[in-house]
């Protein structure tokens, strides 16, 4: 494994396979009375959030301390990046107090990377602009793979803002690498420019149809329409969106038994999924924030403990 996670390309297929077997057995200590590991004892984990979180944030925490690691939290808001303080400059500073790894999260692509070559601690990339939520994709491929068995052969659909979604970009190699069949679903304002071009060389279909799509998916993956992301109008109206793209109570009734629904959260009920669909029996979005918690113990512990590690 490589030192840092800050895109699903650092991951091979074996890579991803033992992180995801190794989170079901980081899985267990979340059914305990006593949720300790001492594995990680002595190490210092910063978790640099420069944009909003709640489960990202809080499971990275909760997968530092589960696995005994001295945790601590800064965010963009709170901290001297708001006095006009540079990047490099933050985490150089905090780098400098002797911490081993950063969780970082921030609304830059390549923000992730960028750090990495700053600071000799390890990195993780939480979130990086447009580009990638690695972690993210790893938590998607467990919880599917948990309901529905090895991903090979599986057809996924992967809905909605696709143009401002880090979380497509690192499902897209994840799922590629693990030979599943995704087909992307957007309205023509919300497909990435050059989605062809993208499509042809990794092998996945696009499609404006949703209706045609979800009968034979087996897993469909509903992307959050990013409003903080959007300058102009992306769509006429909240109510046209959900009509077209929308995982209303109609289309769900159009899945398959066995199709499982997954949504990385924060969720817009009511414009992407509808109440229905997201607390639908099928629906994985909450084993998805379960799951969170550990494969992110999996990922700190390959990444500071496992074999190759440095530590
Ligand atoms: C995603 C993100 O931040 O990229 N959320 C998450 O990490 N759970 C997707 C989103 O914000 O829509």
């Amino acid at each position: 494994m490589k030192r840092h996670l800050l895109s699903m390309n650092d991951l091979d297929k074996q890579d991803i396979l033992t992180i995801l077997d190794t989170a079901e057995s980081m899985h267990d200590v979340q059914r305990r009375e006593v949720k300790k590991l001492p594995t990680l004892r002595g190490r210092t984990v910063v978790n640099l959030f420069f944009e909003d979180s709640t489960r990202t944030r809080s499971s990275f925490e909760i997968a530092g301390k589960w696995l005994s690691a001295d945790v601590i939290n800064i965010s963009g808001k709170g901290s001297s990046t708001s006095k006009g303080e540079s990047l490099r400059d933050t985490v150089r500073t905090v780098a400098a107090m002797g911490v081993d790894g950063f969780v970082i999260r921030h609304s830059a692509s390549g923000a992730a990377h960028q750090v990495s070559q700053w600071v000799d601690a390890v990195v993780i990339n939480a979130g990086d602009g447009l580009h990638e939520h690695p972690t993210q994709a790893l938590l998607d491929a467990y919880s599917m793979r948990q309901r529905l068995g090895d991903l090979e052969g599986l057809r996924v659909a992967i809905v909605g803002d696709l143009t401002h979604s880090r979380v497509l970009r690192s499902n897209l190699i994840c799922l590629k690498t693990l030979g599943a069949h995704v087909t992307v679903v957007a309205p023509p304002t919300l497909m990435p420019s050059g989605i062809e071009t993208w499509a042809q060389s990794e092998g996945f279909d696009t499609s404006y149809d949703l209706d045609a799509v979800l009968p034979t998916a087996d897993a469909v993956m509903m992307l959050r329409v990013q409003r903080e992301r959007m300058s102009g109008g992306f769509f006429p109206t909240a109510r046209e969106y959900t009509v077209g793209y929308g995982l209303t109570a109609d289309r769900l009734r159009s899945l398959q038994k066995h199709t499982v629904i997954c949504h990385p959260g924060p969720m817009n009920r009511g414009l992407e999924i509808t109440a229905e669909a997201a607390d639908a029996a099928q629906s994985l979005i909450l084993d998805q924030v379960s799951a969170g918690v550990a494969v992110r113990m999996s990922v700190l512990y390959h990444l500071f403990a496992g074999e190759g590690s440095l530590a």
